[in-house]
């Protein structure tokens, strides 16, 4: 199934070793390594059928080359969020130009101080929304957000998290049903309704994988969660993505699929 035609993505900057991180995996990134990651990644992407837009690196903006965080891209509208973390505010307006290339104006909707919300935290499954409650993302954003999907037909509910930055870090959604779940999200009810595959708690970081059109790209150095995907019947390709990893980035943050 061909549901994606563009993606979005954002070179990374030399700032990107200051980027936000938990620590949970120790070290700074290599910038130069980093640039080859991100190379392969569009590579993939490409391979699963996509144009792919690449932004230039913005210095100012650390944590930018996420570019998943600054807006939210649906079949009916675009959505430029209002970034819970500070240093990241700033990213809007770069991603704002990017995707007036492929929305009409009309079709472009905002979210608003006191409202934050950062696109990693939602997570699209056909016109309904599940919109992780986060450090990032808070109960005025998501009012906003449900009140804009609303007007175009869609829908969203809440599901409130603790132990991960974003909702994504630990769900993702394969299409056709499946689910990849981690940690706190492995017996949400919320999700009960779909198959969900249980991510070892070693692999944790590869419950964040992406679906692009019938292929899946899954994270280098994670075999339990490569096995299980491929075990669903999805054609894979793995992209190594330990310089983002440092600064808790993955491969859905890394880009914008639409
Ligand atoms: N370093 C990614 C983020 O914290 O938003």
């Amino acid at each position: 199934m061909k549901k994606f035609s563009h993606v979005i993505v954002k070179r990374p900057c030399r700032a990107l070793t200051e980027g936000i991180t938990s620590g949970l995996y120790p070290g700074k990134p290599d910038y130069e390594l980093a640039l080859r990651q991100h190379d392969a990644y569009i590579a993939a992407l490409k391979q699963c059928g996509v144009d792919v837009t690449v932004l230039p690196a913005d210095e100012a903006y650390p944590d930018s080359c996420f570019v998943e965080d600054p807006a939210i891209l649906t079949r009916a509208c675009a959505v430029i969020t209002n970034p819970g973390a500070p240093s990241r505010k700033g990213e809007t307006p770069a991603i704002l130009e990017a995707v007036r290339q492929f929305y009409p104006e009309d079709q472009i909707e905002f979210i608003r101080d006191p409202g934050t919300l950062e696109g990693g935290d939602v997570m699209m499954v056909g016109d309904h929304f599940f919109v992780g409650r986060s450090a990032r993302t808070n109960q005025e954003g998501i009012r906003q957000f449900a009140a804009i999907l609303a007007k175009y037909g869609m829908t969203c509910s809440e599901v409130p998290l603790t132990e991960v930055l974003h909702l994504k870090t630990g769900v993702n959604y394969l299409e056709n049903g499946n689910m990849l779940v981690s940690g706190e999200f492995v017996d949400k009810p919320d999700f009960a309704a779909y198959h969900r595959v249980r991510i070892p708690e070693d692999e944790a970081y590869a419950a964040n994988c992406i679906w692009v059109n019938d292929t899946v790209i899954v994270p280098e150095g994670y075999p339990a969660v490569l096995a299980a995907v491929r075990g669903l019947g999805y054609r894979t390709l793995t992209v190594d993505t330990s310089e983002y990893r440092k600064i808790d980035g993955g491969l859905s943050c890394l880009s914008l699929r639409f």
